[in-house]
């Protein structure tokens, strides 16, 4: 079972081969719902529509004429597994916004994984994306932005050991904080 951080990493991943500059995830859990949103918008080249329907069907007969990898396959049967959804918006020459919906407490959820990692490496390998990271946990939100983080770091490289730890222990004390304090990276 593929955690949900390593497809969130898949997401971004197609992003910045899609071109783009800037990058919105946004992880919305809402337990009175029972629903675990994660949404990924870019703007990248977009899909046309014959694309965003070839993309999500690992079956389609023209896959082998072209190569497509199974990022998104995978992940749209781990929703739909999970009581959920994948759903594709996109707009050629304007961007994408890949949505996908899990019920939060399906016993077959896959778990978050180490998200903190997944965070920091994105914002780590994309020194020059426009990285934002928006988590709602009931009540409580988090933002966490490329800017932002810059602007704390004023002209300090990313990359430096010590920034890293910085950064590790930024983001674990605020997630910590999203699931009520508890640190609890699997959550
Ligand atoms: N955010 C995106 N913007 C533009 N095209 C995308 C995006 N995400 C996916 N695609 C298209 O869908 C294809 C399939 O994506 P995916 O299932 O992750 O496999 P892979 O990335 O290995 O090709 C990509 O090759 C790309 O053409
Ligand atoms: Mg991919």
């Amino acid at each position: 079972m593929r955690e949900i951080s390593l497809h969130i990493l898949d997401l971004v991943q197609n992003s910045n081969e899609a071109g783009a500059t800037a990058v919105k995830l946004e992880i919305i859990e809402d337990l009175s719902k029972d629903s675990m949103i994660i949404r990924v918008s870019d703007n990248g080249r977009g899909m046309n529509k014959q694309l965003r329907q070839l993309v999500i069907d690992p079956f389609i007969t023209t896959r082998t004429t072209r190569r497509i990898g199974l990022g998104l396959p995978l992940m749209d049967m781990s929703t739909k597994r999970c009581g959920g959804y994948l759903n594709i918006d996109s707009t050629p020459g304007e961007g994408t916004v890949i949505e996908a919906m899990y019920q939060h407490s399906h016993f077959d959820r896959p778990p978050m994984g180490n998200l903190v990692e997944t965070i920091k490496s994105i914002l780590v390998a994309n020194a020059a994306l426009q990285f934002s990271y928006y988590h709602t946990v009931n009540n409580k939100t988090l933002t966490v932005s490329s800017q932002e983080i810059s602007d704390i770091l004023d002209g300090v490289p990313l990359t430096q050991p010590d920034v890293l730890i910085w950064l590790h222990g930024y983001l674990s004390d605020n997630i910590a904080n999203l699931y009520g304090g508890a640190k609890d990276e699997n959550n």
